[in-house]
């Protein structure tokens, strides 16, 4: 497998002391390939859990923190395993890793085809990247090892990626031109706010290579609430979209569900003790699961109680950071309810992005973002699998 050395990095010179204003410089290696004024052409992977998804990016710019990388889109497809797991109502690590390897050589070979469409195609390939964490371990590997083979096959460097930073970047993907601001110091210092089907974090952000992590779920993430509302209001798996749905047609101040840790000084957040007061309220008003307009205000309120509790977390950070940019990425990012929500709450104060609604959930373009950014630090993942990687 071809290596690849990354630039080496330069502490931000003595004496700068506050910390927004320090850049750091990164001194980029001519030879390297990855280094071309070209862009970056990336082959990327991402198994994480029940999205198979394979992608090209051309990727340039981001050599210094100061500096917004682009990224254009060449190919993306999704293979998504929803209907097999559908019926166990949650993701089947083993059923999950099945598909994976079944599907991607299904997208390889879409993407690629064969013979000399092949070859010219992986002639353009600068670099490989594959999600090794967080997620399902059997599905990650079933990831790695398929890039570990291409990338030997083929002679390509090979990058880890963290899934969670593809969903934090991932509002700079598919965006129409000048609609992020293109100068880092128009953006931060910023909030970002990832809420997926396995996390929900608060991160202070100074640029986009550095942060802090200032508050997380201490149990269920929010995404993971509404799965689990949704299958107590006998919905379907995925629950999301199903209790997005219903709540449109509900009474959000139908009923008054707690908003856990709200008014705690921390930005940690709790959602399994909301998921549980609506089984207890499902379980002491026999039928209501059954009926349609106590199940939608069942929705909405649940809902308003989750939103209630993410936007008072988000816009206290906002407020004590002094941000200029709030970003919000991950499953829960595609909600229309919320994103009117934080619009309303934080658009007069701070610039807020949100990821393309085709790339909020799972998907291999935001993994080769991650990976170049990463990479464009002198960082990379190491290629095993990291079930509990976090930010
Ligand atoms: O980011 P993601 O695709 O996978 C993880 O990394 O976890 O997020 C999946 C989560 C699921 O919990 C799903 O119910 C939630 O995102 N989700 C939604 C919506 N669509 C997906 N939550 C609320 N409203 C939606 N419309
Ligand atoms: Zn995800």
């Amino acid at each position: 497998m071809a290596e690849i050395s990354p630039g080496t990095e330069v502490e931000p010179e003595r004496g700068v002391k506050n910390r927004k204003s320090c850049v750091k410089w990164i001194l980029i290696d001519p030879c390297n390939p990855i280094n071309r004024i070209k862009p970056v052409k990336i082959l990327s992977i991402e198994t994480s859990c029940d999205e198979t998804s394979l992608a090209i990016i051309e990727a340039k710019g981001g050599k210094t923190s100061a500096d917004i990388p682009r990224f254009k889109i060449e190919k993306s497809l999704i293979a998504s395993q929803i209907e097999i797991h559908r019926p166990f109502g949650g993701v089947v690590p083993s059923l999950a890793k099945r598909e994976h390897l079944k599907n991607l050589p299904i997208l390889y070979k879409q993407i690629f085809g064969t013979g000399q469409k092949e070859k010219k195609l992986w002639d353009k390939i600068d670099l490989i990247a594959v999600t090794v964490g967080p997620g399902l371990e059997p599905a990650l590997w079933a990831g790695i090892t398929f890039a570990e083979e291409l990338a030997k096959k083929n002679d390509k460097p090979l990058v880890g990626a963290n899934h969670l930073e593809g969903h934090l970047y991932s509002f700079l993907l598919k965006r129409p031109a000048g609609s992020v601001k293109d100068k880092a110091s128009d953006l931060f210092p910023a909030i970002a706010l990832i809420i997926s089907g396995g996390h929900t974090i608060l991160l202070e952000m100074d640029n986009l290579y550095e942060w802090k992590k200032i508050g997380e779920t201490r149990d269920d993430a929010v995404g993971e609430a509404y799965d689990k509302v949704a299958r107590l209001s006998g919905l379907q798996y995925t629950g999301g979209p199903e209790i997005e749905k219903l709540a449109k047609v509900g009474n959000p101040k139908a009923i008054d569900f707690p908003r856990p840790m709200i008014y705690h000084k921390n930005y940690d957040f709790s959602f399994s003790g909301l998921k549980t007061s609506v089984r207890y309220y499902i379980v002491t008003h026999p039928g209501a699961e059954k009926d349609p307009k106590t199940k939608a205000d069942i929705a909405a309120s649940f809902q308003e109680a989750a939103l209630d509790v993410l936007s008072r977390k988000t816009g206290k950070a906002i407020k004590e950071v002094n941000a200029k940019a709030l970003f919000i990425s991950g499953g829960v990012s595609i909600n229309k309810t919320l994103r009117e929500r934080f619009k309303k709450d934080f658009g007069d104060e701070v610039a807020v992005y949100f990821p393309h609604r085709e790339l909020c959930n799972d998907n291999a373009v935001m993994i080769g973002a991650a990976a170049y950014i990463k990479f464009m630090q002198g960082k990379k993942y190491r290629t095993v699998a990291q079930a509990n990687l976090n930010m």
